[in-house]
């Protein structure tokens, strides 16, 4: 039984928690959208600072509500990649001073490994081989999950994440930020058949598409000519349910073509998601059906561990160190650091 603090501030949701292996024993998240709101985005100076003047009371009261002392804790973990550089420093420096100060071990942890290990924390009996499908607000990937520390990206965006898109649709559809909870809420009310919207396949030089590889920035192009072309022919207002439903519905029937496929060619009988867009319910709708069809086991964490989380980052830190993996003092943030190169953070 390990039990591990983590800290997650990769981008603009502070979190901190506690983990036994697989169980959960406090977790807290303070999302700073409020603040990001005005912007119509997130800056990251203003994500860095917020996460200084909240990490503090967090540590205090993650220690607090699962009732240990530091005596309980072994290890201490924090997500060092990727991510905003000045978000993530505060994360790594605070967990680095941590672990020196209680004389614990320190592990620094790929957010993207959180992002999957949010599976195992909602089904612990969960066991690799399986495809993970990633789809965040910075990340859309089809990743095949060997072993703890052990990924192949076998299909990816080769432009906008998942996420990006809904963010992008909803300020040109002036729904404000972030776009993927608005846009679920509004599809509800609208009819997803109403416009027909490309796909985002990607050609390949020998003709045909790519089976897994996606793009998303052709889809947000034709959802804004779409609205342009609305306006001009007088539309008030907008259509913005039907809009919001139609781009919804492409996105989830997209990746989840992509996903089917890529599990059969390679054999995989289960499907994890991880990321903000897992929450997505047309997402969950379309992969719902289309893995019973196929006979395919579909795991979707819980809405609370989809977004961003600490208890994730400890989820991942738990396992690498039941295996012996541990991070040099010297590990530092990364913007970027591809999932199959992991293994690079502990020495
Ligand atoms: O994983 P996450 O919390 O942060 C990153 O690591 O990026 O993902 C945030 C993304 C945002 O783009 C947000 O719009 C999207 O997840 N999102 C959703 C939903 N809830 C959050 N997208 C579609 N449908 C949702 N219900
Ligand atoms: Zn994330």
């Amino acid at each position: 039984m390990t039990t591990i603090l983590a800290l997650e501030t990769s981008c603009d949701e502070t979190a901190v928690a506690i983990v036994t292996d697989r169980q959960i024993r406090s977790s807290v998240v303070s999302s700073q959208i409020d603040i990001h709101q005005r912007y119509g985005g997130i800056v990251p100076e203003v994500a860095s600072r917020q996460h200084v003047i909240t990490i503090g009371a967090e540590l205090e009261a993650a220690l607090g509500q699962a009732g240990l002392g530091w005596a309980e804790i072994d290890a201490v973990a924090a997500t060092c990649t990727p991510g905003l550089v000045g978000a993530l420093m505060v994360g790594l420096t605070t967990g680095k001073t941590l672990a020196m100060v209680h004389q614990k071990p320190f592990l620094g942890v790929h957010h993207l490994e959180g992002h999957i290990y949010a599976n195992y924390l909602a089904q612990p009996d969960l066991q690799p081989p399986y495809l993970c499908l990633l789809v965040s607000g910075g990340h859309t990937s089809l990743i095949g999950v060997r072993d703890c520390g052990d990924y192949q990206t076998l299909g990816q965006t080769r432009d906008d994440a998942a996420g990006e898109a809904f963010d992008k649709v909803a300020r040109l559809l002036g729904l404000g930020y972030p776009g993927g909870p608005v846009i679920d809420r509004l599809a509800k009310e609208g009819n997803a058949a109403a416009f027909p919207l490309p796909e985002g396949n990607i050609s390949l030089p020998e003709g045909g598409f790519h089976p897994y590889d996606s793009s998303f920035s052709g889809l947000k192009t034709a959802v804004l000519r779409l609205v342009e072309k609305l306006k001009a022919e007088g539309a008030d207002p907008l259509p913005v349910a039907d809009l919001a439903a139609s781009f919804q519905a492409t996105v989830a029937r997209s990746l989840t073509k992509r996903a089917i496929t890529c599990a059969l060619d390679h054999g995989f009988t289960t499907i994890a998601i991880g990321g903000g867009v897992a929450a997505n319910s047309a997402l969950r709708r379309h992969l719902q059906e289309a893995t019973a069809i196929h006979n395919l086991r579909v795991l979707f964490p819980p809405l609370s561990l989809c977004t961003d989380n600490a208890a994730m980052i400890a989820c991942a830190a738990a396992d690498h160190f039941n295996r012996g993996h541990r991070s040099d003092y010297t590990v530092g943030v990364q913007s970027r650091l591809d999932l199959t190169r992991v293994m690079e953070l502990y020495g």
